[in-house]
């Protein structure tokens, strides 16, 4: 039986007037609804670098909180670099997923060692950087540096899969990246990105929401009773009580010694933990 060939969405190439009339759409509800951002006030690359990797997997008004508190503490690359690490983490607490602070504080320790203190423009040098990968490089290029650079998060792949991909199910982002490319409007990358992602923040909240249709969707597992839960309960401990031991962190958080044991292992691993004569540091 012959098989009608599915049809991708990488094949498809927009009209002149099909372009057109998606930008009036996105710019359209764009004006009428922007979101205030505090980092979209900015082009300061850092400004704009530590919003970005904030974002990348807590919600926009946890960071909104945030964001704010962590660059009064840090304004600059520079005071980022110098400060120790327990007070990142400090200010890091209630983002989730520390080990993005630990990248950060390192990328800019290396901005200063290695690029005299300014964040390259180019995508391929920022893509060489503790914690800046495919997308944040790209990102910063366009919100920092207004480089038309082609990219996808959450929203933006909402939108293109609502707007090209209507009937179809696990779609996957090497189909929808010739669309961004098709449509993205290079006089201004930044506005654009923005006013997509605003989009599709708005579809989202649609049922059923368009983004389940990606290849890429995930549910987030719950953060209750979760191992990241007690990662995370075990290093505010350390960063409340320096130098205290694994068997007094397990009684203070009422687990089994092993379990802290085993996380403590890994966190020094991964470098927020040293250990000395069985007492644990911020790294
Ligand atoms: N504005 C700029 N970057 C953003 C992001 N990653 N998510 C939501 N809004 C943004």
């Amino acid at each position: 039986m012959a098989v009608e060939p599915k049809r991708r969405a990488a094949s498809i190439r927009l009209t002149p007037d099909q372009i057109a009339a998606f930008r009036t759409l996105i710019y359209d509800h764009y004006r009428a609804n922007p979101r205030p951002l505090p980092w979209r006030g900015t082009t300061d690359p850092y400004a704009i670098l530590a919003s970005e990797i904030m974002l990348q997997q807590t919600q926009v008004d946890r960071v909104r909180e945030k964001y704010v508190a962590f660059l009064a503490a840090f304004p600059d690359i520079a005071n980022l670099a110098a400060a120790p690490l327990a007070e990142v983490l400090t200010a890091w607490q209630g983002l989730g997923y520390n080990r993005r602070a630990i990248a950060l504080h390192r990328c800019a320790q290396t901005v200063m060692a290695e690029h005299d203190g300014l964040l390259p423009a180019e995508v391929a040098t920022l893509e060489t950087l503790p914690g800046i990968g495919p997308y944040t490089a790209r990102a910063v290029a366009a919100f920092a540096f207004h480089q038309p650079t082609v990219f996808i998060e959450t929203n933006i792949r909402t939108v293109f899969i609502h707007q090209f991909c209507r009937d179809r199910h696990g779609v996957h982002d090497r189909d929808i990246l010739p669309l961004v490319e098709q449509t993205l409007d290079r006089d201004n990358p930044r506005d654009w990105y923005f006013a997509l992602m605003d989009y599709g923040v708005m579809l989202k909240k649609a049922h059923p929401n368009p983004g389940r249709r990606s290849a890429h969707h995930v549910r987030q597992s719950p953060f209750k009773g979760s191992n990241r839960e007690l990662r995370s309960r075990i290093l505010k401990q350390v960063l409340a009580v320096p130098a205290c031991t694994a068997a007094e962190i397990a009684v203070m958080l009422g687990v089994e010694p092993a379990t802290v044991e085993k996380n403590l292992v890994q966190l020094s691993r991964e470098g927020f933990i040293v250990e000395r004569d069985g007492c644990h540091f911020i790294g």
